[in-house]
């Protein structure tokens, strides 16, 4: 693979968000489901993002629009636009990074785990694509497959899915699959700082567990800057947290489901995943990844990010007692939907 310079235009200074080094390495990123609510902000996000060089857009309808459209921003990356799936073999060939936002939203009422039945079959058909076409022999001459970010619904049993069906395929590398629960931490962030008054870019929240109801743990113990939040203040921002995906499916009232600040936290998420595969230092991000910190399989927790995707999942660190009950709480109905995932990749 070669290394180019970026450009050195205004617009590409002002992307470059204080990477120091003029040279990057080409990356191709592919996103399956790019037509979608989420997929086309994100589409426009990885467009913006300078690490990127290949921008693959691929959906089973509507993709030569999106990619048209966002191919004529000037910044780095080649788009291209793969529509059906005789061309998903093209969209994935070289992928570095496959986002996957593909499947159905909820609608009020409904809970993640009951878009199972549709998007349980679409993740599996798109992962069974990435095992066939994604390996590829990568700068260090090994055959590697594509870091997955799973975005599509419900998490908590789709990661356990595509672990499954990349087992079958023989490129299982636990290393390389993600739940993307990166949304759970931008808002446990953004309701901390309302909360607390204190400047919501400086605030940390690491959030644990897996990325439905109260799978969702977010450990306000630990945030930072440190704010004296009384318990019951505590209790409201965890559910809130918790319930933020309902807030947003509710004020929607049947138009879908968090669009605009998923596709944010899928960008900087797969930001991660680029700047760890580019070698760069302390890349830590919240992600439902395999997992031996609890007796579940799957776990959400901070991960650091390197050169081959997971490079270490770091431990929860000390839990509040309300944390500490929390986590006993989530472990059955997350154990339950890993199981269901399992169940279901193995049928
Ligand atoms: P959407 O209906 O707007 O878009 C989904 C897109 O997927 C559509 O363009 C559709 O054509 C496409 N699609 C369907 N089957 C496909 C296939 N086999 N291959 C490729 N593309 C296919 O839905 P959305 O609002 O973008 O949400 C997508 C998914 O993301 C949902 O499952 C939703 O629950 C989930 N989601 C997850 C999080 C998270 O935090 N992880 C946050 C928000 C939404
Ligand atoms: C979210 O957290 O916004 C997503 O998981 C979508 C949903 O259904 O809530």
């Amino acid at each position: 693979r070669s290394i180019k310079s970026l450009a050195t235009s205004p617009s590409s200074h002002i992307l470059r968000r204080g990477y120091a080094s003029e040279a990057v390495p080409d990356r191709k990123v592919a996103v399956l489901g790019a037509a979608g609510g989420i997929g086309q902000p994100l589409a426009l996000l990885m467009k913006l993002n300078p690490l990127v060089s290949s921008l693959a857009l691929y959906d089973i309808a509507n993709t030569p629009g999106v990619a048209a459209d966002v191919s004529h921003i000037n910044t780095r990356s080649v788009v291209s636009g793969y529509s059906g799936e005789a061309e998903l073999g093209k969209a994935l060939e070289g992928a570095d990074v496959v986002i996957i936002p593909a499947g159905v939203p909820r609608k009020p009422g409904m809970t993640r785990d009951d878009l199972f039945n549709i998007n349980a079959g679409i993740v599996k058909g798109l992962c069974q694509a990435i095992a066939k076409y994604c390996p590829h022999v990568s700068i260090e001459i090994l055959l590697k497959q594509a870091l997955v970010n799973m975005i599509s619904n419900p998490v908590n049993s789709t990661v356990p899915i595509a672990a499954e069906v990349f087992k079958k395929a023989g490129t299982y590398d636990p290393k390389r699959l993600f739940g993307v629960t990166t949304l759970d931490v931008v808002r446990a962030k953004t309701f901390y700082a309302g909360k607390a008054k204190v400047p919501v870019a400086e605030v940390n929240v690491p959030v644990v567990g897996g990325h439905a109801g109260i799978t969702i743990l977010p450990l306000f113990s630990q945030a930072t800057p440190k704010a004296n939040l009384s318990d019951a203040e505590i209790t409201a921002l965890t559910k809130r947290t918790q319930d933020g995906g309902t807030e947003v499916v509710e004020a929607k009232a049947g138009k879908g489901s968090a669009t605009l600040s998923m596709a944010y936290a899928g960008a900087i998420f797969a930001d991660a995943c680029l700047k760890g595969l580019n070698g760069a230092p302390d890349v830590v991000e919240c992600s439902y990844v395999q997992s031996t910190i609890t007796e579940l399989p799957f776990f959400a927790s901070k991960v650091r990010l390197g050169k081959n995707g997971v490079e270490e999942v770091l431990g929860l660190g000390p839990l509040s007692d309300y944390e500490k009950e929390g986590l006993e709480k989530l472990k059955p109905e997350l154990q339950s939907s890993i199981e269901k995932g399992i169940k279901f990749a193995n049928q």
